[in-house]
């Protein structure tokens, strides 16, 4: 109950243009990584950003756009084609929380989508961790 209340007024807060702002940061992030910016389609970046962006918005906002255009998320069969060790899941988070740092996301909603993508980046791990 209070976490919904939470998002409702992280939505109230943030806006479609802090999440819009929040997406694009990360993308700059990714696009420049070595180890998870190679899994990303190189000439879909637009795509890349809207995917995401509607996503949360409909996660946090009830936004149905998602939904309208992608169907159910069913994000771990959408993540098999994608090598997601621990590695990876860190690199995820680390450069979401950049992108948290660098549009200057408000306290409480910092810790309360801090909590959310790591929880799911987790959940997504599709792969064993490559030996020492
Ligand atoms: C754990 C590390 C992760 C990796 C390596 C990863 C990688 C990818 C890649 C390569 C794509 C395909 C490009 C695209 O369609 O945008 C994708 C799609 C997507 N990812 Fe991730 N992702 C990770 C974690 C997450 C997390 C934590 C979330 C959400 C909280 C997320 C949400 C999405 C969404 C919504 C899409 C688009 C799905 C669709 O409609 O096709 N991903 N991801």
């Amino acid at each position: 109950m209070l976490e919904e209340l939470n998002e409702e007024q992280m939505y109230k807060d943030m806006g479609e243009e802090g999440f819009t702002a929040l997406v694009a940061a990360f993308y700059r992030n990714v696009r420049e990584d070595d180890l998870i910016g190679p899994m990303y389609p190189n000439d879909d970046w637009e795509g890349s950003e809207e995917r995401l962006r509607d996503f949360l918005l409909f996660r946090f906002g009830g936004v149905t756009r998602y939904i309208e255009k992608r169907g159910h998320p069913r994000l771990r069969r959408r993540h098999f084609p994608f090598p997601v060790d621990s590695a990876a899941r860190d690199r995820w988070v680390k450069l979401m929380r950049a992108a948290m740092d660098e549009t200057n996301v408000p306290d409480p909603h910092y810790q309360t989508l801090l909590g959310f993508f790591a929880h799911v980046a987790n959940f997504l791990r599709n792969q064993p961790d490559s030996a020492e």
